[in-house]
């Protein structure tokens, strides 16, 4: 089945909308992927922008429509901080999510970011590799989320990470936040069979324009290496994301 790469664009008109079709959207993937393959593995985003989704996934109704012992986490991308930091991308799943439902200890499968970046990223390419084997781990559903310099995950304009072509996670030190970050790279996010682009905000409105209407120049905008090479991308924003949108 040729599935389309080209974007799938949904516009709601407020956050409380935008967070229920996320929820309703990554409730689909988790069945059908439970359904085909008895389990579901999902890459969370970090950020602000997915607080909200993840508080309402752990909420009825959504609670109760999967089944969250078949559910395996990852993560997109993650700070250099231990875990209980409040800038740990894991903590933040752990507060909102993933200490609300039952999800099992073992399927949880965060980044030890508290090492050394690249240890850190080696040990996680590993946990990838247990997961899914030595083939390019096919996610079922990556979350992203888009800064305002058109970064995701922790893809940064002008990165070494951006060309990274062979290893599936990378430390990569950003100079325009003087740290370390750890994510996975194009390869991987683009080998999932859904993409789910979660933008709100006034803030986004430029840089959505810019990544989907504008030049490619995805050194600049790092979302554009952002296109399923087999898959699903959605775009869900709300109307303030969009608002720049021709
Ligand atoms: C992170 C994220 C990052 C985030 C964007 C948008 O670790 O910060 O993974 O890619 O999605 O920076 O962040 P906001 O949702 O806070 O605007």
């Amino acid at each position: 089945m040729t599935v389309t790469s080209v974007p799938e664009l949904f516009i709601y008109p407020d956050r409380a909308a935008l967070n229920r079709a996320a929820a309703d959207e990554f409730i689909r993937c988790a069945n059908e992927a439970i359904r085909a393959r008895g389990r579901f593995t999902v890459a969370l985003s970090g950020g602000s922008t997915p607080r909200e989704l993840f508080a309402e996934l752990a909420s009825e109704p959504y609670r109760s429509r999967v089944d969250w012992s078949r559910v395996h986490f990852y993560w997109g991308d993650e700070r250099a901080v231990p875990p209980d930091s409040p800038e740990s991308n894991y903590r933040m799943a752990d507060e909102t999510l993933l200490s609300h439902v039952p999800v099992l200890p073992e399927n949880v499968h965060r980044f030890l970011a508290e090492e050394d970046p690249g240890v850190a990223a080696a040990e996680y390419e590993r946990t990838l590799r247990d997961s899914f084997g030595d083939a390019l781990p096919r996610l079922d559903l990556v979350l992203l989320g888009l800064g305002t310099n058109g970064h995701t995950a922790s893809l940064f304009p002008h990165t070494l990470a951006l060309d990274e072509k062979t290893r599936w996670v990378v430390a990569v030190w950003v100079p325009e936040l003087n740290t370390s970050r750890l994510t996975l790279t194009a390869p991987v996010l683009n080998h999932a069979a859904t993409i789910i682009f979660l933008v709100a905000g006034r803030d986004k409105a430029h840089v959505v324009e810019q990544v989907l209407h504008g030049p490619y120049v995805p050194q600049d905008l790092p979302a554009q290496f952002i296109h399923p090479d087999d898959g699903k991308l959605l775009w869900l924003l709300d109307q303030d994301a969009a608002g720049e949108l021709k």
